[in-house]
């Protein structure tokens, strides 16, 4: 077998992924990224929106309240306040690198002020991951996937990986998970085609803790095939019309088109059951198609025209708040193993996410985790992959509808059950594929697992909590308590533990 070493290992080359293998090259580390798909790869280059810093000393107590009013008391507030001190160091350094920043930040849903730094319009996710990557020296090794992690008593030491040139074991001192969310388990989303939540599988099977699944955040502006219309459309004066032609929002919060994103969702959704249609007027914006070139593009390649007239718009999957359960430097409690970006719960979104406060979480999560990482690095011997869920990837259209149906926007128990009772009926393999050819049936084995997690979790919490929302159980319970899962054990466990 083939067989490749090094210090730090990290799957995923997103913005997390990126940073961190950057920290860890700054330390003189051999870092090897993978990414199973061709660069720039992950959700990081599709994100529109950009990346939430607080203007300064004062604001940062408002971005941190704005945080936790968004994450409906989930959010870890000690996590949430940290990674907000060190985000004027982070932006410091990536202007001094170069990448180009707007001067004037903008205003996005559930912030009390305009701090959201773009790039490029809204092409923020990519300029930034594309400046990040001009910057790695190691080479990033696309079309690897990894399909198992490698343990030996208890620790992660390296990775099963299947590559264009047959698999191949990778042995490092610690493993760094930056693999991404789980937005392709529903069937409308924006998410790229890869954010089937291999990570979060990976993790599970060698003995982390997954946290809060059921919170999977449904942006409420997507077109119909799932590309975004970004929150900062909305921020620069975009109007949401019922298909009556009235402006609904108002009814529904006083801060309108720019309330938190839970909200927004769940108005779009109700008004579009009730009248028919969504749309979203985006002529109210000056200079539009140079403020937002890549919500241009894609309503034109849909045969629309944002200039003349109002988008049709609906909720699609958008982010994943849980995830690998780790602490404040993104270890995951199983030596060797840490965890940054969408795939990680870190405890900074709760229940519902801030927007753009997930690219400020990649980078200093992603930095923290590999600088973790490489204080402790060990090779175990006799290090062995795990078995990987395997399905048939033709029963996949089935389980993303019955998804989309028990588990989207407004949920209930008879149908979660109902879901739960199908998912539980498929036929999953276990084994180690031997050739990337397997990369369908692994991925859809990785999202019928975490499909049967995230719907026993949806189950369980009989409350309606941000992004959760169960028409049985509409109001929050007087606990907050996130939900974990450890092997075959399932808990409660008080916020702030
Ligand atoms: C958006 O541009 O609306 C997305 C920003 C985000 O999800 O943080």
């Amino acid at each position: 077998m083939r067989t490749l070493t090094a210090d730090l290992l990290v799957l995923g080359a997103g913005v997390a992924g990126v940073y961190g293998a950057l920290a860890a090259e700054a330390r003189g580390a051999r870092v090897l990224l993978l990414s199973k798909d061709p660069l720039p790869s992950g959700s990081t280059p599709w994100a529109q929106g950009g990346v939430a810093f607080p203007l300064d000393e004062a604001d940062l107590e408002a971005h941190l309240q704005d945080t936790l009013r968004a994450g409906r008391g989930l959010v870890e507030e000690g996590v949430a306040r940290s990674i907000l001190e060190e985000a004027p160091r982070h932006l410091e350094r990536l202007l001094a690198w170069g990448l180009p920043f707007h001067p004037e930040p903008t205003r996005e849903g559930g912030h009390s002020r305009p701090r959201v730094r773009h790039l490029g319009g809204d092409r923020s996710g990519l300029l930034l991951l594309q400046g990040l990557l001009a910057r790695l020296r190691g080479p990033v090794l696309e079309g690897h996937l990894a399909a198992s992690l490698l343990v030996a008593g208890g620790r992660v030491a390296g990775a099963y990986v299947l590559s264009p040139e047959g698999p191949l074991w990778v042995r490092s001192g610690a493993v760094l998970l930056a693999t991404g969310g789980l937005g392709r388990l529903f069937p409308v989303t924006t998410n790229p085609p890869g954010a089937t939540g291999d990570g979060m599988v990976l993790a599970w099977r060698a003995g982390a803790t997954l946290r809060d699944l059921e919170f999977v955040q449904f942006h409420p502006t997507a077109l119909p095939d799932g590309s975004l219309v970004s929150e900062a459309c909305r921020g620069e004066g975009a109007v949401l019309r019922n298909a009556r032609g009235e402006r609904f929002m108002p009814r529904y919060d006083p801060q309108g088109e720019l309330a938190p994103r839970d909200v927004v969702a769940r108005a779009v959704f109700a008004e579009g059951q009730a009248t028919g249609g969504v749309y979203l007027d985006l002529r109210p914006i000056p200079r539009l198609e140079e403020r937002f070139p890549s919500v241009v593009a894609q309503a034109r390649a849909l045969g629309l025209d944002p200039l003349r007239e109002p988008l049709p718009v609906a909720p699609a999957a958008h982010y994943a708040m849980g995830g690998v359960r780790t602490d404040p430097r993104g270890f995951t409690g199983l030596p060797g193993l840490f965890a940054a970006g969408e795939v990680a719960s870190s405890g900074l979104h709760g229940a519902n996410r801030l927007a753009s406060n997930s690219l400020l979480e990649g980078l200093v999560l992603g930095e923290r985790a590999a600088l973790a990482a490489l204080e402790d690095l060990a090779f175990p011997l006799g290090a062995e992959p795990l078995p990987a869920p395997l399905l048939d990837p033709g029963l996949l259209p089935a389980l993303r509808a019955r998804m989309g149906e028990a588990a989207g926007v407004v949920r209930r128990g008879e149908g979660l059950r109902e879901a739960l009772a199908w998912v539980q009926g498929l036929p999953l393999e276990e084994g180690l594929p031997g050739a990337l050819e397997a990369r369908p049936r692994l991925e859809a084995g990785h999202l019928a697992l975490l499909a049967r997690l995230l719907l026993e979790m949806a189950l369980l919490r009989e409350e309606s909590r941000g992004a959760h929302f169960r028409q049985d159980f509409p109001q929050p319970g007087p606990e907050a308590y996130h939900l974990e899962a450890q092997g075959t054990s399932l808990r409660k466990v008080p916020v702030g533990v």
